[in-house]
């Protein structure tokens, strides 16, 4: 765009008078500052895209592609759930809404349909030899947990008990696939570099502080994986977040408040320095998961603001629904990270959940889950006040995004090709 615009200045400026092409030059600087942003980035998309057919390592048949992540939610009561809540062995109870009374299970029964294309199948046993004598690694907070436990449950049902075990050894815990030599882990990081709340158990901290230029106390655990798929995105949803540059040991660390915004630039350009230079390239598959929205105020869904996802049955039909719950701005961030690694070589697909996840308002787990301290009264006589509107019932939602995962390890170009876009 600004481009065309300095094109059309120059033949102008043949003509006008030196006032006129002030004028003009201000306008193009305007419009130019507009669009600067969107310009610099289709220009390093251009680039790498230049450098990629060079090399001849891309196909760039985009008449194949299809984009997983613009669809709609369609009821289907035969094929789904994928697996039953009470067939799940490693299920956790923070999940388990039908378990902890949740009556209307409609939310298990919806299916994701991709506009111009239909998901494959979930099969277990091909991922299973898909993962032989391999680690799958979830990296990331609790809603990577929620995915990894619903990755667990989508392959364990389809293993008996004495050929499966669960692990756990301080922020990591391994599901075995015995038969296969296969495992599907988990690793406890919510901000990626290291936090202060880095303990899997205690990390509800008041502040937050971070060593955002470190990452490899948590690395060395995962570093060797062959497929990663990470995510973070609420821990940093703060109004501050403390940068810490020393160690949390050491008396003489500098702390500085910084905005969240940059601080999770800061952190994510150290996770992407570690990929490219600590990851190899030629074994491993990198994910990384957009924003899982929150449903905390109905208003935006057309109802009181004091309500929230508690007594939701249905999803949001709204098509392009965009809550407050997600935040556009730390979506630029993560793929302007994923971008700079492309253009180091690194290839990292973005599993785009936001919009399709944005719709299902009825699919958290609300009042319907192990409640860790007893209720009060009052919160007894207010269910909205203790509704957890951030995570998701299983069988439900996160079984679709490991449908979207499944698709993208196979059809691994095709996806990223969606992703280029
Ligand atoms: C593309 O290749 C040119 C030279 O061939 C190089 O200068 C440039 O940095 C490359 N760009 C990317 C994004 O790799
Ligand atoms: C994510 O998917 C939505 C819905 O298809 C789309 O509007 C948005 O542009 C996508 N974002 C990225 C970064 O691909
Ligand atoms: C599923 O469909 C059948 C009829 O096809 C219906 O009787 C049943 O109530 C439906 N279940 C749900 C959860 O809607
Ligand atoms: C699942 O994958 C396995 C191994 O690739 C294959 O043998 C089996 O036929 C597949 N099952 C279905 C239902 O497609
Ligand atoms: C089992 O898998 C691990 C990776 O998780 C690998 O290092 C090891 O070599 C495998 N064992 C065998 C016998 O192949
Ligand atoms: C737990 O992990 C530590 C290293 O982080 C290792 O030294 C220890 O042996 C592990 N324990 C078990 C039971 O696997
Ligand atoms: C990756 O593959 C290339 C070409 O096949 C090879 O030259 C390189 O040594 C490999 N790198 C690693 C770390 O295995
Ligand atoms: C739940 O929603 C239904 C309508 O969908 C309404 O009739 C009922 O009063 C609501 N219950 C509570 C406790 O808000």
């Amino acid at each position: 765009m600004a481009k065309k615009l300095q094109v059309v200045s120059s033949s102008w400026a043949i003509r006008c008078s030196f006032q006129t092409l002030i004028g003009l030059l201000v306008a193009i600087l305007v419009i130019g500052a507009i669009y600067l942003t969107r310009e610099s980035e289709q220009l390093l998309e251009e680039q790498v895209t230049n450098n990629q057919s060079k090399d001849g390592d891309e196909s760039v048949g985009s008449s194949t592609s299809c984009d997983l992540f613009s669809g709609k939610w369609v009821f289907d009561n035969k094929s789904y759930p994928l697996y039953k809540e009470q067939d799940c062995t490693f299920m956790s109870d923070q999940l388990a809404c039908e378990k902890f009374g949740r009556k209307d299970l409609s939310y298990q029964h919806w299916r994701w349909q991709p506009h111009h294309c239909d998901l494959p199948r979930f099969n277990a046993t091909a991922l299973l030899e898909r993962l032989r004598n391999k680690r799958l690694v979830f990296v990331g907070d609790s809603l990577n947990r929620n995915q990894w436990v619903s990755m667990v449950c989508l392959v364990g049902t389809s293993i008996p008990p004495q050929l499966k075990s669960m692990h756990g050894n301080g922020s990591l815990v391994a599901f075995k696939a015995h038969e296969y030599n296969a495992t599907i882990e988990y690793y406890w990081a919510p901000l990626l570099v290291e936090s202060n709340s880095d303990d899997p158990v205690k990390h509800r901290l008041p502040d937050r502080i971070v060593r955002a230029q470190s990452i490899e106390k948590h690395a060395l655990h995962w570093t060797d994986a062959d497929i990663l798929i990470f995510n973070s995105y609420l821990w940093w949803r703060r109004p501050k977040i403390k940068v810490l540059w020393g160690s949390f040991e050491s008396p003489d660390g500098i702390y500085k408040d910084v905005q969240p915004l940059r601080s999770y630039e800061m952190a994510l350009k150290t996770w992407s320095d570690w990929l490219e230079f600590h990851v190899n390239r030629n074994k491993t598959q990198l994910f990384f998961v957009s924003m899982s929205p929150i449903h905390e105020k109905a208003n935006e869904w057309g109802k009181d603001a004091a309500q929230n996802c508690y007594n939701e049955t249905e999803p949001i039909w709204k098509e392009g629904h965009r809550g407050s719950g997600s935040s556009p701005k730390m979506m630029k961030v993560v793929e302007g990270a994923i971008e700079g690694l492309k253009m180091r070589g690194l290839k990292v697909q973005f599993l785009n959940i936001t919009q399709l996840t944005e719709y299902r308002k009825e699919g958290h787990p609300s009042i319907y889950r192990k409640q860790w301290e007893p209720l009060t009264e009052e919160q007894v006589a207010n269910p909205e006040s203790y509704a957890d509107c951030i995570h998701w019932c299983l069988p439900g939602v996160p079984d679709v995004w490991n449908e979207l995962l499944y698709a993208s390890i196979f059809g691994h170009d095709k996806v990223k090709e969606e992703v280029e876009l």
